[in-house]
């Protein structure tokens, strides 16, 4: 029976890292979060032969024979969707023969270190195989981390997985993750620069740095691995005096590796100004957005500056949910 204008739909939520970004490249801990900024997407089998990817966070992408894979990769490569292409074409089944029409809708903003591409990539991947089986999490989320890695090669893989799982999570590249399980966050609020990132450039710039300064990396990444312990720890107590200042912490180690940026810092001089207990960029850094823990009663305050100064403010709230699919 042909399965021609079936659709399925999936969401999966964005992320922000609140300990160990770029230390988690290299197999030290991070601790992420799932917040509640989704990408939804629909897939729909259609009659042409053809790969078509819609997005409300990218130009359009057409590739009109899925037979003929190979012959337009250089032309393709450098798309800005082509992961998603390419998470495409890892969640068919060998004996596809007809279209595929894809409708991505975002919560997220592009290129401020919330993980975009990989709840775009998990999302799309899970409606896809939808259409043709009952998809497994796990399988998904490695699927996801596959693609992901042809936008930036050293991925650690920690934004698929907490896009996929939802929650809290401790994550450790070459060891998985696992589940911190609290039901409260405290106030976590996101401000963006307006300074869009690449995660590929930023992550090579660390590395370049690892390069020229190998002895005073593994010193970073030791005192980057303690933050962690303690983060955890921290949030398993609910101490959130102690986070807060373990983000500060972070985020110095972070402008030492060179991942910061001069607007980046002024937005955590802002937060702090403003009683934040704690600051720091959230992701590959070198703009992007920072990520605050606040006391409700001084996010108002904090609110009306950024919003004055015309910075976006986002206040974020734990997603538990993680990758859905109907
Ligand atoms: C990007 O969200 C986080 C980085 O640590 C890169 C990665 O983990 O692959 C900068």
């Amino acid at each position: 029976m042909s399965k021609l204008g079936i659709t399925s739909f999936a969401s999966a939520p964005a992320k922000i890292i609140l300990f160990g970004e770029h230390f988690v490249v290299y197999n030290n801990p991070a601790i992420l979060v799932a917040i509640d900024k989704r990408i939804q997407v629909n897939a729909r089998l259609i009659p042409d032969y053809g790969i078509h990817i819609h997005s409300d966070l990218q130009e359009p992408f057409h590739y009109t024979s899925i037979k003929s894979r190979s012959n337009r990769l250089d032309e393709i490569r450098n798309k800005p969707l082509y992961p998603i292409y390419d998470a495409i074409l890892r969640s068919i089944p060998d004996s596809f023969e007809t279209g595929i029409d894809i409708r991505i809708k975002s919560e997220i903003p592009v290129g401020i270190g919330l993980g975009s591409s990989a709840a775009s990539c998990v999302s799309t991947i899970a409606a896809v195989e939808n259409l043709f089986k009952v998809p497994e999490r796990r399988a998904i989320c490695l699927k996801a981390m596959a693609s992901e890695t042809i936008v930036h090669k050293g991925s650690s893989g920690a934004d698929c997985f907490a896009s996929t799982y939802g929650g809290i999570i401790h994550y450790i590249k070459n060891q998985g993750f696992s589940r911190i399980n609290v039901h409260k966050i405290p106030h976590l609020v996101l401000l963006n620069s307006g300074l869009k990132h690449s995660t590929r450039s930023m992550v090579s710039r660390v590395e370049e740095f690892k390069m020229q300064n190998e002895s005073k990396f593994r010193e970073l990444c030791k005192r980057a691995s303690v933050i962690c312990q303690k983060g955890m720890a921290a949030i398993q107590s609910g101490n959130i005096e102690e986070v807060g200042s373990l983000m500060n912490e972070n985020h110095v180690l972070l402008q030492t590796l060179g991942a910061s940026h001069e607007k980046v810092d002024e937005l955590v001089d802002l937060c702090n100004r403003y009683g934040a207990l704690g600051c720091k960029l959230t992701g590959a850094g070198g703009g992007g957005s920072v990520v605050a823990l606040m006391m409700e009663k001084n996010f108002s305050k904090l609110e009306s500056e950024a919003i004055e100064l015309q910075y976006e403010v986002l206040p974020v709230t734990l997603d538990s949910r993680g990758l859905e699919i109907h």
